[in-house]
């Protein structure tokens, strides 16, 4: 089979890792890549908004599969327009990708499928947004309807935050991405990431993976696209996953399937566990980064099957498997990020790092340049590593963490806490 992937970070390094290991697989392009996915595939430079380039190149090279990693591709109808050209493609089309796209579209499908979810209401108006916070009070969570690259969220401790947010969305902080509002209700308690393989009309849950969204340890500091993760997650115990699945995943599949707009690909949703049950706060259309790393190294089964029978509706008597370690992965980040970073620092000792047993590392920013590896972007290096626990995992990724050379990288040191916190409790 002839597979392309689109993307450029550790998530998509991971997939081409992981689809690259299919023996089903004779050729694995991706565009754009990066050095790391260069060991894995062929990167090639298209410019993926221009969908006419990309369905060109399929047929050029009798693509059979494209599997697309981002969600910006997903919002834009990338695999509505393949699928017209006759192109298989992996992820969900453009209107299902609203899930992600529009957090007033997903706030009014829990509202008519009965998902849980906090209470809300969506503003186009800035005066309308502002009297109603006036009246809920603090702390309340104010957010741009469309993308944002994963800071269009403002959870508001107190009422001026909430009116100082609402002022900089409808001022155009995220261009048309802020143009509606939605408001919802704080919700408090444990913060958990559920991911499921979706045809349109079965859903299959992967293992459980957390992430580390703030950048410091401890988590503190601003939010990041995801400072670490690993699997499984301790806190999504059988009957939270079986109550995550029957009240939000199954629910919304069908409520998709009604609604004439199938959803197929990785549905990612995040979820509260607050004292009335699961209830859910987002959802994503793709898989998470760093999570998709973690998941990758514990997936048994070949992915390329699981992709073809998500794209077929053939899921309903589809089995994944699972190594029963565990996996965690540390992001090694340019010194600044999420704020200003500077690129073309030198990276050594990778290959010492990745000589420890049961360690992967996977690249999200970096190129190869006369032989040597350059950081080229804020998160820059998922280190992970396989353990018969959290905390053995959680030692093998730092040691490897410690052999790389980086004068202009940091990294959290206490990824996966919570776990080996838990991990320690019970031993
Ligand atoms: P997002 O950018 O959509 O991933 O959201 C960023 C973070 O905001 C999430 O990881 C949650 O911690 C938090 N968040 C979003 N919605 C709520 C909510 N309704 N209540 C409390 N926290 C929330
Ligand atoms: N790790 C969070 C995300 O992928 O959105």
């Amino acid at each position: 089979m002839h597979i392309l992937l689109l993307g450029s970070g550790g998530r998509e390094h991971a997939l081409a890792w992981k689809i690259a290991a299919s023996p089903l697989v004779t050729k694995l392009w991706c565009t754009p890549g990066n050095a790391g996915i260069a060991r894995e595939a062929e990167c090639v430079a298209l410019d993926v908004a221009n969908h006419a380039a990309v369905i060109e190149f399929c047929q050029r090279n009798a693509v059979d599969l494209v599997v697309v990693g981002p969600e910006t591709p997903l919002a834009a109808g990338i695999v509505d327009d393949l699928a017209r050209a006759g192109i298989k493609a992996f992820g969900p089309g453009r209107q299902a990708a609203q899930l992600e796209g529009s957090k007033g579209f997903t706030k009014d499908l829990c509202s008519e499928f009965g998902i849980p979810t906090g209470a809300y209401r969506r503003f186009s108006k800035a005066a309308d947004a502002l009297a109603y916070v006036r009246v809920q009070g603090a702390p309340i969570v104010v957010k741009a309807d469309g993308l944002a690259a994963g800071k269009g969220v403002v959870v508001a401790q107190t009422l001026a935050e909430a009116e100082d947010a609402i002022a900089m969305m409808f001022e155009g902080a995220f261009g048309a991405a802020g143009a509606e509002v939605v408001i919802e209700e704080f919700l408090s308690g444990r913060e958990v990431s559920f991911f499921a393989l979706c045809d349109g009309e079965t859903a299959i849950a992967l293992a459980s993976a957390q992430d580390h969204k703030r950048v410091f340890d401890h988590d503190r500091g601003p939010n990041t696209g995801g400072m670490g993760a690993y699997s499984p997650t301790p806190f999504v115990t059988e009957e939270i996953h079986d109550q995550i699945m029957e009240r939000i995943i199954l629910p919304t599949v069908a409520g998709m399937k009604s609604r004439g707009m199938p959803f197929r690909g990785v549905l990612y949703a995040g979820v509260m566990l607050t004292e009335q049950g699961p209830k859910l706060f987002e959802y994503n259309v793709r898989f998470g980064d760093p999570e998709c790393q973690v998941l990758m190294l514990r997936m048994m089964s070949d992915i390329v099957p699981a992709f073809l029978a998500a794209c077929d509706g053939q899921l309903k008597n589809f089995d994944l498997r699972w190594y029963p370690e565990s996996a965690l992965t540390v992001v090694m980040a340019a010194k600044g990020y999420p704020g200003d970073y500077k690129k073309g620092s030198r990276i050594d000792g990778l290959d010492a790092a990745a000589g420890i047993e049961g360690v992967e590392i996977f690249h999200a920013g970096t190129v190869s340049k006369d032989g040597q590896i350059l950081a080229n972007g804020g998160r820059v290096l998922n280190v992970c590593a396989l353990g018969k626990s959290i905390t053995e995992a959680q030692r093998h990724a730092y040691e490897a963490v410690d052999r790389v050379q980086w004068s202009d990288g940091f990294c959290r040191r206490d990824i996966g806490w919570q776990a080996v916190e838990k991990e320690k409790a019970g031993s």
